[in-house]
């Protein structure tokens, strides 16, 4: 999927470099975090709930709601909202605390 949430005039990014989240091939720029890459690749559900599956995602953007969790791998679970994306890294989708 393209960038399609992405602003493509008047900035000056950082090197772009791809991850992965669920396998799916993700690009990303120096100093962009994982929820902002996924956001811009057009990815709005981060986790989904425990019991009902339901999606969730960017909410406060600032680490305070945890709706942005998931798993990294050689990580564990991190906020993606405060987790800068880095080169090559797996990220995958969180239901509750299951990978
Ligand atoms: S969006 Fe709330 S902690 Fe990341």
């Amino acid at each position: 999927m393209p960038d399609i949430h992405r602003l493509d005039t008047g900035l000056d990014r950082g090197e772009a470099f791809e991850f992965l989240a669920d396998g799916v091939s993700v690009r990303a720029f120096a100093g962009e975090t994982i929820a902002a890459a996924l956001l811009a690749h057009g990815r709005r559900t981060l986790r989904l709930t425990a019991k009902a599956g339901a999606p969730r995602g960017y909410y406060c953007g600032m680490g305070v709601c945890w709706d942005c969790a998931m798993w990294v791998e050689g990580e564990g679970t991190v906020q993606a909202c405060r987790t800068p994306a880095t080169p090559g890294m797996k990220v995958s989708t969180l239901q509750g605390a299951k990978a």
